[in-house]
């Protein structure tokens, strides 16, 4: 009973409540592997029909899902027509980034009333602007692309060792896998190219058998995908590292609130679509 009176006392708090802004980030949809993900890989870039890199017909529905998702959620608000004013949508200069950009734009923003320019099968499109900075380095959404040698300094004293115990554990299914397929060598730095291979997996590609091969108790893929958490967590997982990757964007957050609650700008709707944030430099494919 009294848990329900607790609950409803926080509906009344949160209806009761104005909500005047939002601020969103997004990464780019599914897309293509970057390359081919390893030598002997029977799938190459024909099977992508957008190519390598690119996003593919899910990703792009994963963007127009958010920008739905978006308007059920904000159009009563924040988000009821697109307004330049108010709207202000912000791409990492990257083909998939844009293009994601794109589609949450396409769900979030359907033409109504006297917006609607056409009637038949563009009907519930318009076009939006989307800002991106074409060439510049992106330190707010692509922070992975900027050389930041502290960065480097922190992340390499908690790296190396990290680095020598799964090249020592693993040592023996990398050899494996080297043969198997057919990449020159297979080490820390370099065994998240395989995890390309979940891509496929996600695309109900075909797999040869050796990927259920059993390595010290665990199939080959779950080995791969484990790896990919730890070289993954590994890179922002101390506030150091956090603040290096991540402190530019959160100022971002921060400085727009403060501006909005100021009327330094009427921008309300702040949306940023973003590409590699958290990918180690060495092994990005940009
Ligand atoms: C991909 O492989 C197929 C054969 O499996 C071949 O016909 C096609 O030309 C190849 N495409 C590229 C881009 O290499
Ligand atoms: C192998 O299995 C043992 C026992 O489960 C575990 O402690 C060890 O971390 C595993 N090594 C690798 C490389 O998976
Ligand atoms: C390398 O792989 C081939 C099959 O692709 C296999 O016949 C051979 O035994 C393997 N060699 C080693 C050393 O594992
Ligand atoms: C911003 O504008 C609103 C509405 O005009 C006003 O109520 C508020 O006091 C202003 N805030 C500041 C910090 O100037």
């Amino acid at each position: 009973m009294i848990r329900i009176l607790l609950l409803s006392s926080v509906f009344t708090y949160v209806y009761s409540a104005n909500l005047i802004m939002m601020q969103a980030i997004w990464r780019h949809g599914d897309r293509a592997p970057g390359d081919l993900p390893y030598p002997k890989d029977r799938y190459n870039e024909t099977y992508w029909p957008r190519g390598w890199d690119q996003l593919t017909n899910k990703g792009i529905w994963q963007a127009v899902e958010l920008g739905i998702w978006l308007r059920q959620r904000y159009g009563a608000t924040v988000l009821p027509v697109f307004n330049k004013n108010k709207v202000f949508i912000l791409s990492s200069d990257s083909e998939r980034a844009i293009e994601t950009a794109q589609g949450v734009s396409a769900g979030l923003f359907p033409p109504v009333d006297d917006r609607v320019w056409e009637s038949s099968y563009l009907r519930y499109w318009q076009p939006t602007p989307i800002q991106t900075a074409y060439g510049t380095i992106d330190a707010l959404l692509r922070p992975t692309k900027v050389d930041c040698p502290a960065y480097d300094l922190a992340n390499e004293q908690e790296e190396s060792p990290i680095a020598a115990q799964i090249n020592n554990e693993y040592g023996q299914m990398f050899k494996w896998l080297q043969n198997t397929t057919g990449m020159e060598s297979i080490d820390f730095w370099n065994i998240n190219d395989l995890y390309d291979i979940q891509r496929e997996l996600d695309h109900n590609m075909p797999q040869p058998s050796w990927l259920n091969q059993v390595f010290n108790g665990t199939t080959i893929m779950d080995h791969i995908r484990e790896l990919k958490r730890i070289t993954r967590n590994q890179e922002f997982n101390s506030p150091t590292k956090a603040k290096f990757r991540g402190g530019y964007l959160v100022n971002e957050f921060l400085k727009n609130m403060e501006d909005f609650k100021a009327n330094k700008t009427e921008k309300n709707a702040m949306m940023y679509s973003s590409v590699n944030l958290f990918e180690n430099i060495r092994n990005a494919k940009f």
